[in-house]
């Protein structure tokens, strides 16, 4: 393949703060380590939209403009890396996309690149849209329960695989707000396989029968009043003090909901910035927040990642972690802004959306 002069669609942020086009760009080139992926079909992510805000510019993320998002691949190898020996042209590969952000990184383009430990095959009984959901979510809900490398970041829980597994967390309640999040779905698997339970969750009464599946024990209805949700936990956790509280929605009011429910001396995952109010920490009591950083290219994550990666075509090809439900958003690349709009105004329920890049017109 003479890639130094091919071409093809992307989807582009032109400047910071700007508005995504379809635009043609070259095919990135993969480095010593790196595999090219000729992309079957991409998660779209609320990071997604979130890039496009001018207060997101700012913060420095994103290296260089034009730039091209997107979290999570799946497709084909077409071209790997010199040194790259456990991928092979022809083999279905899943990913997080956009990790670093630099320029070839990012999904929402027909051709990416990833780093080859970075990158899982995808088992025959899996799809490639069904695999575009995993990633990302999969990867920030994981870090956030099991990386060892940042007390900040994670609870560093004590690996459910390997060798017999982990018992130490048999029997514990954990309260996962917002289980039909894709994060939420995978905190669910994960705290199942980690041997929680109870596992109480709230979502629209909708989803109750999708979380249960996923191995959710209650599911609360997430539009009652804090008040009630709260008075409900001590029953639904059969008297026990809650472990942890995983707040995967991490809005301004799902974050006090999370901090009061958690018990002094309990610990409290956040998704996004603590916003608690100073107030509502003022009482002395002893609760841990760690806020979790979704990305495996960083230092301090990318031993867990390769972790994960390792482990994770077996996980999937046995069902132990289930992919989202998905939703294909129409016209490839081009129907991807309409879509992260969708995302944006919360009008999408427990599923990923997801674009096939190659339908682009
Ligand atoms: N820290 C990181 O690196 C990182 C990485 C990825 C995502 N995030 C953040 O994590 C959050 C979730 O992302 P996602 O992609 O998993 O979301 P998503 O799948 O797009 O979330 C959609 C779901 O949110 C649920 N929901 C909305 N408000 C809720 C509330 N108040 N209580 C309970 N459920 C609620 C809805 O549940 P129902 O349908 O049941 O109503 C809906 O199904 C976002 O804020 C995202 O920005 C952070």
């Amino acid at each position: 393949m003479s890639t130094t002069t091919a071409t093809q669609k992307a989807l582009v942020l032109p400047a910071p703060g700007g508005t995504y086009i379809v635009g043609e760009t070259a095919i990135p080139r993969p480095g010593p380590n790196d595999v090219l992926v000729r992309l079957h079909a991409v998660g779209l992510n609320p990071v997604d939209w979130k890039v496009a805000l001018p207060q997101f510019a700012s913060l420095g993320l994103v290296p260089e403009y034009p730039f091209t998002p997107g979290s999570d691949g799946a497709g084909v190898v077409v071209e790997v890396g010199t040194d790259v020996s456990n991928f092979k042209k022809g083999d279905r590969v899943l990913f997080q996309g956009a990790r670093p952000m630099k320029a070839g990184f990012g999904t929402f383009q027909e051709h990416s690149l990833v780093h080859s430990t970075l990158a899982a095959k995808i088992p025959e009984n899996i799809s490639f849209e069904s695999a575009a959901t995993v990633t990302s979510a999969l990867i920030t809900s994981f870090l956030a329960l099991y990386n060892q490398e940042s007390e900040q970041e994670s609870l560093g829980y004590k690996p459910f695989w390997g060798e017999g597994g982990s018992p130490a967390y048999a029997g514990k309640p954990i309260f996962i707000i917002g289980g039909a999040t894709s994060l939420g779905q995978y905190a669910i698997q994960l705290a199942k396989l980690s041997g929680f339970h109870p596992i109480i969750t709230t979502a629209s009464p909708r989803n109750t029968a999708l979380l249960t599946s996923l191995g959710a024990t209650h599911v609360v209805d997430r539009r009652l009043p804090a008040d009630v949700i709260l008075e409900q936990l001590p029953g639904l956790a059969g008297g026990k003090p809650l472990e942890v509280v995983f707040d995967s929605v991490s809005d301004s009011n799902t974050q006090v909901l999370a901090y009061r429910a958690v018990p002094s001396g309990g610990q409290l995952v956040l998704v996004l910035p603590d916003v608690i109010p100073a107030e509502l920490k003022g009482g002395g009591e002893q609760k841990r927040i760690v806020m979790v950083r979704g990305s495996i290219s960083f230092p301090h994550t990318q031993a867990a990642g390769v972790e994960l990666f390792k482990h994770l075509t077996e996980w999937l090809e046995k069902g132990l972690i289930k992919p989202n439900a998905f939703e294909v958003v129409p016209n490839g690349l081009a129907g991807i802004p309409a879509g992260l709009e969708r995302l944006k105004n919360n009008e999408v329920s427990a599923k990923k959306l997801v674009a096939r890049p190659q339908e682009t017109l």
